[in-house]
């Protein structure tokens, strides 16, 4: 079933197989997206769906150095380059849209100010990769420091990142991209409203699940009133940790997310069960009821082989399957998972940062391997 066809709203997609959202860290000055990058995703374009690197919806919203914006014309622009690029080798793409919230760092906040997020509340378990002193050489990655301690966004001002995001998307589409990815999950801003450890707020924004589930609501609504809520996917992570982002009693947390995503009519549902090593075991009755709360299109991503994937469409509590770091490796991955082709293995210190070399360097299958279907 992977490499049947699937029907995704307005799109066709050849075959089941995602190009996950990646950050790679290699946008140009001002955060513009390059011809390099065009190159990189064009290279991936039998994805059946690619879905783009993390992309800040405002300057406040970025988290580490060198990623992508698409919050003025000139990163617009650049987007353009690669959605025409996509688009010309027969590809489909749609942004992923992230505020990192307290992911961040001073030294990437507009006017040096402190990374906001629900609470005043320090991401934890992990490190945000900055370079504090703006673009230098590039050894892999900027310099590791820690985060720095957010601070809690006044209600008053919620609504401004709503609009963001709605600017966001419009940007997108005008961009060039097929539609857009809301990042819900992995512990940035929006994951900072829904998780109960993460949001200790006590006004209309924090509390009850209800109110916790609010800013993901306010931005959905936002988002589809702009493009068409057919053309919104929502990440989420129920069970994995990253960064502080743990809830109590993430099942029902998330099953009433998804049951929101439902009634407002998204696209689809994307589930991130890995990031990295981070993979707790989804049980299979919680994804299941996903499925029964959820009647969109379910993409799942976390260490599948074409063997767990196959299973999952068969059991049908999936309908399309992404393949992170394995796409990193293998542009021409679809292909090779067809036929049974050995892997290129990704090198990781060539994840962040720098130029082609790890990024579009990776050999596509031997010619003479590939003539035969
Ligand atoms: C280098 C790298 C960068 C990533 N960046 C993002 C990102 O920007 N947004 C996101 O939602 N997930 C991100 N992820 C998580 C992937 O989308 C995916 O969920 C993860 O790699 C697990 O899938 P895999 O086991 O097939 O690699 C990243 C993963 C890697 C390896």
């Amino acid at each position: 079933m992977l490499f049947s066809p699937y029907r995704m709203g307005a799109l066709t997609l050849p075959n089941r197989i995602v190009m996950p959202p990646m950050t790679r860290s290699r946008a140009a000055d001002g955060n513009v997206a390059t011809p390099l990058m065009a190159r990189y995703y064009a290279e991936r374009a039998s994805a059946g769906l690619i879905v783009s690197e993390g992309t800040q919806i405002s300057q406040q919203g970025q988290g580490y150095a060198w990623t992508p914006g698409i919050h003025d014309a000139a990163q617009v622009a650049g987007w353009l380059g690669v959605t025409d690029a996509v688009h010309a080798a027969g590809g489909r793409i749609v942004a992923q849209l992230w505020h990192v919230g307290r992911v961040s760092h001073t030294a990437l906040q507009p006017g040096g100010g402190a990374p906001v997020s629900s609470s005043a509340l320090q991401a934890q378990g992990v490190k945000v990769f900055v370079d504090p002193q703006g673009r230098g050489p590039l050894g892999g990655v900027g310099e590791m420091v820690q985060h720095s301690l957010p601070r809690a966004l006044a209600i008053e001002e919620i609504p401004g990142i709503v609009r963001d995001y709605a600017q966001a998307a419009r940007n997108a589409l005008q961009a060039g991209f097929d539609g857009i990815e809301l990042h819900g999950a992995n512990g940035y801003l929006i994951n900072q409203f829904i998780d109960s450890q993460a949001n200790q707020r006590t006004d209309g924004y924090g509390g009850s699940l209800q109110n916790r589930l609010r800013f993901l609501r306010e931005v959905v609504e936002a988002v589809a009133a702009e493009i068409g809520a057919d053309r919104v996917g929502v990440r989420l992570a129920p069970l994995t940790t990253l960064q502080g982002a743990v809830d109590d009693t993430p099942q029902a947390t998330y099953l009433a997310a998804a049951h929101l995503l439902d009634g407002l009519g998204v696209g689809y549902l994307h589930i991130a069960e890995a990031d990295w090593e981070d993979a707790p075991v989804m049980p299979v009755a919680f994804k299941e009821a996903l499925r029964m709360l959820y009647r969109g299109t379910l993409i799942y991503a976390g260490k599948y082989t074409v063997e767990r994937a196959e299973e999952a469409l068969a059991k049908g509590w999936a309908d399309l399957i992404a393949f992170g770091r394995p796409f990193i490796a293998n542009p021409d991955l679809p292909q090779r998972l067809r036929q049974g082709l050995a892997l290129n293995a990704p090198d990781k210190a060539t994840f962040f940062g720098g130029g082609a070399e790890g990024f579009t360097d990776y050999p596509v299958a031997e010619a003479a391997q590939t003539t035969d279907a």
